[in-house]
């Protein structure tokens, strides 16, 4: 199966690397603001959290230090990405941490038993979606959050002036990497989204622009 590296020419320890550089932008104070207000409420007091596509683990070192009772798991299917997340330190205790493809495998969930799945540019990844979203509901308990977040359509021209100022490439990097990025990070409009999850059998409860060009769902299942 063609991965995200093999599609985009971004190698694993190069993707690592983005990772851990745009974390801070990426979840930053209004993001956590946000989870704060649309989806600490929904929690329950020990919640169980899974951030599936975890890449190198830091959402789960910062939801650690937010919701230290909370038994956190982390799936990638990049061997890296979970190499880096083992050797983080975590307020609460460490994660389970595995290398896992979810377009092959199961989640190791029982039905009903998650409160929270996040998902950070991942879904838009994968060829086919549904089949993963149903995995997600499953697992999903009747009162639990699904927390979408993900790249939405923008122009070429804004997509390319976007990776020059706000990723820092310089004017060949950009076009360079934009180029061959773009059929994937512009595949979904907001529209797509919503479509996708009501498809899937969830309502959305809020959603979001936190930073141009990605959206964010809080999501349930009907
Ligand atoms: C753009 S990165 C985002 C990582 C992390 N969620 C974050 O926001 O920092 C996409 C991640 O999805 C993972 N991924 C791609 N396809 C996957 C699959 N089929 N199963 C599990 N993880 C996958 C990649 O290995 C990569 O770590």
């Amino acid at each position: 199966m063609p991965t995200h590296q093999s599609l985009s020419g971004v190698s694993d320890a190069d993707l690592l690397q983005r990772m851990i550089a745009t974390h801070p932008e990426r979840f930053g104070e209004p993001f956590w603001a946000f989870f704060a207000e649309h989806v600490g409420p929904r929690l329950t007091a020990r919640p169980t959290i899974v951030d599936l596509g975890c890449g190198p683990g830091l959402v789960l070192r910062d939801l650690a230090e937010r919701y230290p009772a909370a038994r956190l798991y982390g799936y990638d299917v990049t061997p890296a990405m979970i190499t880096h997340a083992r050797q983080l330190v975590y307020r609460s205790a460490t994660p389970t941490l595995a290398v896992h493809d979810v377009t092959a495998q199961p989640l190791p969930h029982g039905r009903g038993t998650v409160q929270l799945v996040c998902m950070s540019s991942v879904l838009h990844v994968l060829d086919e979606p549904l089949p993963v979203l149903a995995e997600i509901r499953r697992v999903l308990a009747a009162d639990g959050t699904f927390l979408l977040n993900d790249w939405v359509r923008q122009p070429l021209a804004s997509y390319l002036a976007w990776r020059r100022e706000v990723m820092g490439e310089g004017e060949v990097e950009s076009r360079r990497r934009g180029f061959r990025l773009f059929p994937m990070h512009n595949k979904y409009t907001p529209e797509d989204w919503q479509w996708l999850l009501g498809e899937a059998g969830f309502a959305i409860r809020h959603q979001t622009e936190l930073r141009p060009a990605h959206r964010v769902f809080v999501a349930s299942p009907i």
